[in-house]
């Protein structure tokens, strides 16, 4: 991509109508300690790989920080032999061989990817033929819950659907994804969508190695299952990247291949936004600005509510990896924002009201797409005995007008109420704009966990639903 169009298409970060609430000279005192904890995520990367790291640091996950980089580096240098070349070539393979992709996994195995899907691929996706689709398979998202039904719909679906092994049209294939290789969910999932595929292509047959990815860590059950078995491929999650902070290793970029999206944009967003971070000064720099604002709040004002207010569909499941994002990295030792990620206008019909007059407890982040990715619809102008609802006024008016006109009109209502909000604006929805964004939320998360003295690696509440149920299981 040129200088220029990355230029005009870096996200951009808009604070201005929340700072009208807070005194400015908290932004100026924070200053040296913001930059002090930017300071200190630098050194983590030095530490990685050493026995140096502290107690208080560990688990010390910073390895995303510079991996979308790096992964472009090794490209250039080692092209099909690199990671990101075996990842581009096995999906291919995947998409040339199956038109449905069965993807298991479950909170940071499953939710970035889920993000692309949503943010980047065609709304309707697995409604299309697979001329439309341009052969990217039809894609199922399993192992993400306990759900009987949801389960047996998709073998149920599989079965009745594929029924000849020897038509692309009636083949599937499946990853399944989990770094420790011991989570539940989406072990039990790998078991029963491994015997229905291994009943359908014979189990020790070419096709039930091939079309099966596991996508695991160095070391645990999963990685010694798949040595075992023989998979064709199996590709690894870094042990210095934790799983909400794991889009940009395999996890992420597999399936995000399979789906047709183009890597190497997505990695140079990402990448783009750690150089922003590293190197620019508050006021020009979204991951700085973006704590600053959220950190303050909820210092100052007790606003420790933070919604992420996505305006348009395709931004949900991205608002929900947010959520995990944030909710498991610093919501520890009785600290840490509450996130919430809402979808408007449809949101708006049902939160709206308390947004606007509940407890003044929330800060409102608009994520905003300034361009759709489709020529503007415009509302029908019909014949004025067919008029009654009113509608034909706004003759020439497209969504997008409407759409903007809700935005508007929503943030002046928040501001005559006191109410603050921030907007972070796209200008369009691709790889290139995702993968900043997504980069920016991890940078941020961090960066404020180092600023409030959290660690915001590891999860150890999360292990404790996992043991009693295991010892509920095991009785
Ligand atoms: O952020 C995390 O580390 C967790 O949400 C994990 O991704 C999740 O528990 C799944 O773990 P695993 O990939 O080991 O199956």
């Amino acid at each position: 991509m040129k200088e220029s169009s990355r230029m005009t298409n870096s996200i951009r970060y808009d604070d201005s109508a929340a700072r009208l609430l807070i005194d400015n000279k908290w932004y100026e005192a924070l200053q040296p300690d913001l930059m002090a904890a930017r300071e200190e995520m630098l050194k983590d990367i030095e530490l990685l790989g050493t026995d140096q790291i502290p107690a208080d640091k560990q688990p010390l996950d910073a390895g995303f920080q510079n991996l979308p980089q790096q992964l472009l580096d090794e490209y250039e240098e080692k092209q099909g032999e690199s990671l990101l070349g075996r990842i581009e070539a096995k999906a291919q393979e995947l998409r040339e061989q199956s038109d449905r992709f069965v993807v298991l996994g479950i909170g940071g195995s499953y939710m970035g990817m889920r993000a692309l899907f949503e943010a980047v691929c065609h709304p309707l996706h697995n409604e299309l033929t697979r001329e439309q689709r341009a052969g990217v398979p039809r894609l199922y998202f399993e192992g993400n819950n306990v759900d009987n039904d949801s389960i047996t719909a998709l073998r149920d679906l599989l079965k009745t659907s594929c029924q000849d092994p020897n038509d692309v049209l009636q083949r599937w294939s499946l990853t399944v994804i989990s770094k420790s290789g011991g989570t539940l969910e989406t072990a039990v999932g790998f078991r029963l969508f491994r015997e229905a595929l291994e009943a359908y292509y014979g189990a020790d047959s070419e096709k039930s190695r091939s079309l099966v990815v596991p996508i695991t860590g160095l070391e645990g059950k999963l990685r010694n299952f798949s040595n075992e078995k023989g998979y064709s491929s199996v590709f690894p999650i870094p042990d210095n990247v934790g799983g909400r902070f794991s889009v940009f290793t395999a996890v992420g970029l597999f399936p995000a291949a399979v789906m047709g999206l183009d890597l190497k944009q997505l990695l140079q967003g990402a990448a783009d936004m750690t150089s922003r971070f590293n190197s620019q000064p508050m006021g020009d720099n979204p991951v700085l600005d973006y704590t600053a604002t959220c950190h303050l709040f909820e210092r100052e004002k007790n606003v420790s509510i933070r919604i992420l207010s996505t305006w348009g569909k395709r931004l949900e499941a991205l608002g929900l990896w947010y959520d995990q994002l944030l909710a498991e990295s610093l919501g520890k030792e009785e600290k840490g924002a509450t996130p919430l990620t809402v979808v408007n206008t449809r949101d708006l019909h049902s939160r709206g009201q308390q947004h606007q007059e509940g407890a003044l407890d929330k800060l409102i982040t608009n994520v905003i797409v300034e361009r759709a990715d489709t020529d503007s619809v415009a509302v029908p102008v019909v014949p004025e005995n067919e008029n009654q609802d009113q509608l034909n006024k706004l003759q020439g008016k497209t969504i997008p007008d409407i759409l903007s006109a809700a935005i508007e009109g929503t943030n002046q209502a928040y501001a005559d109420a006191n109410r603050p909000t921030a907007d972070l604006i796209l200008p369009c929805l691709d790889e290139y704009t995702v993968g900043q964004t997504l980069q920016m939320l991890m940078l941020a998360t961090v960066l404020e966990g180092r600023l409030i003295n959290t660690n915001p690696y590891g999860q150890p509440g999360v292990e404790a639903y996992k043991k009693n149920m295991q010892d509920v299981l095991n009785r």
